[in-house]
């Protein structure tokens, strides 16, 4: 969910959409605002639907104008995407409005709790018990704050609240318990947000909030205080990016924009980390070369599109610095007992740092003694504060659901990390490290050439917009690859898709070949001593013969595969761990391009939000 919280001289509603429309990838199934006006009326209005929804709905029952007030994006958790369950929810007799992002695990008791003492519920949601129990301090101690306190202390599980009261007009107050919330400090007035594009347009001037912290903002004052109202120590921060950055410009979708600037993603990330061949990354300076040296094993947790960097990344890291790595879903390596002690190096990937099972996961890693080191592409953001160190990709927002330009920067951050560990550890000759600094330098230009083809496989989606299954193939890094190109296809088109290693195929998976069935190859070039692409030619044989229509994603100067394939889309030379950096490319295209050709929203698919902040 999106949250946005303001007071200042401005027309509240005015921010609250503002910061809404810059949060929308955050949940898109309802949306809500609360706000005050200068007499101290309370205003709400929400709607199920996307947020021009709501936006329609004000246009015709406006609600009063004031300087105070907070807004709500969601995404279904409990209950379904109604009006009724959409946020603010009220309590205190409508003088109290509060808004959610989160799941209140014991909500079902405190309900029974306040239902005895006469409460009464509007609707089925956690939040609206939150509501009404914070009500019922108010009633208590006339002072929000302290109402406020008394109320989070009793919830369990994971939450952002932020609460408005009619009597304290000029007055937002929040909490986090595991989920994200951002200050932003303006000139005579102040900003709350679930992160900084909720108010980048109106200042770069940021503050992040620890866990188990409360906030109180006015028009001219920031207090933060930990649940007991003790004093914390915050941390301001520049936010490194404007507004336009997160602006679609003149692109049709985010979502291109994006995979346009994959180039600049790459060059940012690797930007002064790289010095004549040499890769030194700060943060692990930082952290010691005794703590790398201390290392047994890796492994890398993450999910959706950010574990499959992890999965190309564990190629290139056990080449490189031969430390084992293993790579697993995050919410599956938290339920399982992994062994993990003080020689594990966890390394988490999260595009907004926010991701719940991943956040978990890092904590969970950190009990058991653990090191951690987050990848992460958000400032301010919850999981690089848990970690023992961060690694931040320079991609820059990303705002369509579907992760591109960040997929491609988590690698590269993933790839300086090998380098700066096998350097360290001594285990990759000079030549070996120097040549892959090359390599990686080169990426950018590379993936610009890539991009060159965007028509022509815009026009090959085109002629497959009835497809309803496709397949893809491939092998060591080309498999990640695959099973990212499989994703985009069903996260995008809503197209039954599935990613194989190549390898696999004749294990099971041959069995879905039938004439005509359209098979994605990623194919290594030939070029490359070692290529797997014999092996890989070889599979393409074997579906070929079932009637597979073959899409191969092959090096330009591979004349090997045309004999084989129904369509090729090519990709620079590049060194074998490279490779996948290009080949994503015109995957992601690909699924971008079938998805508008089926009229779908490109940018904010069914059912999907970018930050999923519940486990
Ligand atoms: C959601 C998004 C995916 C994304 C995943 C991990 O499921 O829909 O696109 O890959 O979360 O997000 P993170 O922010 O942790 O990289």
């Amino acid at each position: 969910c999106g949250i946005v919280g303001y007071v200042g001289p401005a027309s509240s509603l005015d921010v609250l959409l503002g910061g809404l429309r810059r949060l929308e990838y955050r949940g898109y199934d309802s949306a809500g605002v609360a706000v005050i006006d200068d007499e101290g009326n309370l205003g709400t209005s929400k709607k199920a639907g996307k947020l021009q929804t709501l936006v329609d709905e004000l246009a015709e029952h406006p609600v009063p104008r004031g300087g105070t007030g907070i807004g709500h994006t969601r995404w279904a958790t409990h209950g379904g995407p109604t009006d009724v369950n959409a946020h603010p929810h009220l309590a205190d007799g409508g003088r109290l409005a509060v808004i959610h992002n989160g799941i209140i695990e014991n909500f079902s008791e405190l309900r029974d709790e306040l239902l005895a003492e006469g409460a009464e519920f509007a609707s089925e949601t956690d939040t609206e018990v939150a509501a009404v129990l914070l009500g019922r301090e108010y009633r208590a101690t006339g002072d929000l704050v302290e109402a406020f306190r008394r109320t989070v202390v009793r919830l369990d599980g994971a939450f952002t609240l932020l609460a408005v009261h009619r009597d304290s007009p000029g007055l937002v107050v929040g909490a986090r318990r595991n989920s994200p919330l951002v200050i932003g400090l303006g000139e005579g007035e102040n900003f709350l947000g679930s992160d900084v594009a909720a108010f980048v347009e109106h200042t770069r001037n940021a503050v992040a909030i620890g866990q188990d912290q409360i906030v109180a903002i006015t028009a001219d004052e920031v207090v933060v205080t930990d649940f007991d109202g003790g004093p914390v120590t915050v941390e301001p921060f520049e936010v490194a990016w404007n507004a336009d950055a997160a602006d679609k410009g003149g692109w049709s979708s985010f979502m291109q924009k994006e995979v346009s600037e994959q180039p600049t993603a790459v060059a940012d990330t690797l930007r002064g980390r790289l010095h004549d061949g040499r890769v030194v990354v700060g943060e692990l300076e930082e952290l010691g070369d005794d703590v790398l040296r201390s290392i047994r094993r890796i492994t890398v947790i993450a999910c959706g599109t950010a574990a499959y960097a992890g999965m190309v990344a564990k190629y290139a890291i056990e080449k490189w610095a031969r430390v084992p790595v293993e790579v697993e879903l995050s919410h599956e390596f938290r339920y399982r007992e992994p062994v993990i002690g003080p020689d594990t190096l966890v390394i988490s990937v999260s595009q907004s740092g926010e991701t719940m099972d991943t956040l978990m996961a890092v904590k969970y890693a950190r009990e058991a003694g653990a090191r951690t080191i987050s990848v992460c592409n958000t400032q301010g953001a919850t999981i690089p504060r848990e970690s023992d160190a961060a690694i931040y990709t320079h991609a820059g927002p990303e705002v369509a659901v579907a992760s591109t330009k960040a997929f491609v920067a988590q690698i590269a951050a993933l790839y300086l990390f090998g380098l700066h560990l096998a350097r360290v550890l001594g285990t990759a000759s000079a030549e070996e490290l120097e040549t892959a600094a090359y390599e990686l330098e080169h990426v950018p230009a590379k993936l610009a050439t890539v991009l060159e083809q965007g028509e022509r496989i815009a026009q090959l989606a085109h002629w497959m917009a009835d497809t309803r299954s496709v397949l893809f193939l491939g092998r060591h890094v080309g498999y990640p690859i695959a099973l990212e190109g499989a994703l985009k296809l069903k996260e995008l088109a809503y197209i039954h898709a599935e990613g194989f290693a190549a390898g696999e195929l004749k294990h099971g998976p041959i069995a879905l070949i039938e004439p005509g069935q359209p098979v994605f190859v990623v194919v290594p070039s030939p070029r490359n001593s070692g290529s797997l692409h014999p092996k890989v030619v070889s599979n393409i044989q074997e579906i070929r013969a079932r009637g597979a229509r073959v899409i191969a994603i092959a090096e330009a100067g591979d004349a090997a595969v045309l004999p084989f394939a129904d369509e090729v889309l090519r990709i620079p030379l590049a060194g074998p761990l490279f490779e996948p950096l290009l080949a994503v490319v015109p995957l992601q295209i690909f699924a971008m391009e079938l998805s508008a050709a089926k009229g779908l929203d490109v940018d904010q698919p069914r059912n999907l939000a970018k930050s999923v902040t519940v486990e």
